[in-house]
């Protein structure tokens, strides 16, 4: 009986298991009514009288051994079983987390940034909410001057009037009159127009505005910089200026550059001419400068003024500007890999 008490030993101490139900079967058959252990009992009244305490101790011990392999298998089990529910499975591969993208017109944004910074040009901003003053009169553009209908614009309040900025060129007036030249700063921000919304124009987009002031600026240095810009921005070096009319300039030019005629694309949005127009430009009217108290004969300089959905439609081949207000997911994770 000792040798059967201690093989029985052997298998309960070596026992596992991975489920509940095994941890059943196995105390079941050792400590069940009809167990092992109640029939090693029974067979212990047989047990000789010198042998019964030896014999006996064993019995119980391995009782106790079977009772405590139940109870701790059962307890670990249970445990786990609990964790599970609050974690899940601690083994499964974690989820990734989504990065999110900035938006095209922020990164075309900080581009042009980053260009003009180079070549010591400063950062400003104005506000969205402008008086007459500083979005039209400053800028050489008094009162029933034909030029305001260019620029349909959003009044809040009439008499003095006060308006959604239709330019960031207010941005120029307000930095003149803050600060002493030489100037060279760059104002980019959101601008509103009443005009119907289609593929091509918008009631709200953006612009960024340029300015330079200093003793000497000269048209050939307008030129420079716009040929430097091009390179930097576009990778192009061929740029023309056409003569044109701003109320705040004279004299006053477009910017096209040459984009090519390579593709199918570069026919479509050059109109098959190869050329582009991407800004508006000019010297600084004597009548703005004067209207911020900076004196013409001293100074002179260059402003100009592009807008920035247009350079990011270019960019990425962008076919419609509404695009960029709707925030559909797949539209912009497409600038994932874009900084
Ligand atoms: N303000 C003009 C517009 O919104 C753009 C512009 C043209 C700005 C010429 C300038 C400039 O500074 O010199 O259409």
């Amino acid at each position: 009986m000792k040798d059967q008490i201690n093989r029985l030993l052997e298998d309960i101490n070596s026992f596992n298991a991975d489920t509940l139900d095994k941890v059943e079967a196995f105390r079941i058959n050792y400590l069940g009514s009809k167990g092992v252990l109640k029939q090693l009992f029974a067979e212990f009244k047989n047990v000789e009288a010198s042998q019964k305490k030896e014999i006996g101790q064993a019995l119980n011990n391995l009782r106790n051994t079977a009772t405590e392999k139940v109870n701790t298998i059962k307890s670990a089990l249970e445990g786990s079983k609990k964790e599970a529910k609050v974690y899940g499975d601690l083994t499964r591969p974690a989820e990734s987390i989504e990065l999110g993208s900035r938006h095209p017109i922020s990164i075309v944004k900080n581009q042009i940034i980053d260009v003009f910074s180079r070549i010591g040009f400063t950062v400003s901003e104005g506000p969205e909410i402008e008086d007459d003053w500083h979005n039209f009169t400053a800028l050489n553009l008094p009162e029933y001057h034909p030029a305001r209908d260019m620029q349909d614009t959003f009044f809040i309040e009439k008499d003095p009037d006060i308006l959604l900025r239709t330019h960031t060129s207010s941005v120029q007036v307000r930095y003149m009159e803050k600060n002493d030249p030489p100037i060279r700063t760059i104002s980019p921000g959101r601008v509103f127009r009443n005009e119907d919304i289609s593929a091509r124009a918008h009631c709200i987009f953006h612009q960024v505005e340029g300015l330079y002031i200093d003793t000497n600026v000269s048209f050939a240095d307008l030129k420079q910089t716009l040929l430097y810009f091009t390179k930097e921005m576009f990778g192009k070096s061929k740029i023309r200026l056409r003569p044109s009319y701003f109320p705040f300039t004279e004299p006053s030019a477009e910017v096209d550059i040459y984009w090519g005629l390579e593709t199918e694309i570069d026919y479509k949005i050059t109109k098959g001419t190869g050329w582009l127009e991407i800004m508006g430009c000019g010297m600084v009217d004597p009548n703005v400068l004067k209207n911020v108290n900076i004196d013409p004969e001293k100074y002179s300089g260059y402003a100009f003024g592009m807008g920035i959905e247009r350079i990011a439609m270019l960019l990425y081949q962008i076919p419609d500007i509404r695009m960029f207000y709707e925030n559909d997911v797949r539209f912009l994770e497409q600038f994932k890999s874009v900084i």
